[in-house]
């Protein structure tokens, strides 16, 4: 049976184009809704050409709405891609294990609240650390806390600006999301990618992985 996903946005949506270009016909995912808490975000658009729902949603801290929306496209994946809010607990609780986001750094390093898009470049750059890369992870009610599916590690170079560094954090992104969704759906739910029958030689167990220092966020 194909897995239908949701995928939430707050911009770009370069990920949510990654994941559709993964997705072709045939595959055993299918994105069939599209939601975001801004009207403007300019990855709507990625869905709008190709003909899948894109909702903007009115106040995104509305549990019912969310609900309401996921049962009516009977979603059984939502996966964050660049959605910077936190998504309501009853929807937590009625998705538990079926809520994955991707970071791009190695969680528990650089996570928590506040912590996206340059900030996290910017904060690894400050620390020193000499690697960072990418994580994706089961979502709970905190900000970047649940379990880890799947880990990338990518260099930090001497010479890296934030700029710099998120482009090649954003391109590990661009594999290791669509090969975890891919291994949700040979696996009926959300599994650790190198658990996974299509495990990616990029993904790393979470214990081998964080040697930067963590800022001290939740
Ligand atoms: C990604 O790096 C994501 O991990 C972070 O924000 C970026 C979103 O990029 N939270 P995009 O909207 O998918 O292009």
């Amino acid at each position: 049976m194909t897995m239908r996903i949701a995928v939430a946005i707050s911009g770009r949506g370069s990920n949510l184009e990654a994941l559709l270009r993964a997705l072709q016909p045939g595959a055993p995912a299918e994105i069939v809704l599209v939601v975001s808490d801004r009207a403007e975000a300019a990855g709507l658009a990625h869905a709008r050409s190709r003909e899948i729902p894109a909702m903007v949603l009115r106040d995104p801290a509305d549990a019912a709405a969310w609900l309401e929306r996921l049962g009516e496209y009977r979603i059984d994946l939502l996966v964050l891609a660049g959605y910077l809010r936190l998504v309501p607990a009853p929807v937590i609780a009625a998705y538990r294990g079926r809520i994955i986001n991707t970071h791009p750094s190695l969680l528990p390093a650089f996570g928590g609240k506040g912590m996206y898009g340059e900030r996290v470049h910017q904060a690894v750059l400050e620390s020193g650390a000499r690697e960072t890369g990418v994580t994706i992870h089961l979502v709970d009610e905190g900000y970047d806390r649940g379990a880890v599916l799947a880990q990338s590690r990518v260099p930090v170079l001497r010479d890296d600006t934030p700029e710099r560094l998120a482009a090649r954090v954003l391109e590990v992104e661009h594999r290791l999301l669509p090969a975890a969704v891919l291994a949700a759906a040979a696996a009926g739910r959300p599994v650790p990618l190198e658990q996974s029958p299509v495990a990616s030689h990029q993904s790393r167990p979470r214990d081998k992985t964080p040697n930067a220092p963590s800022p001290g966020k939740p």
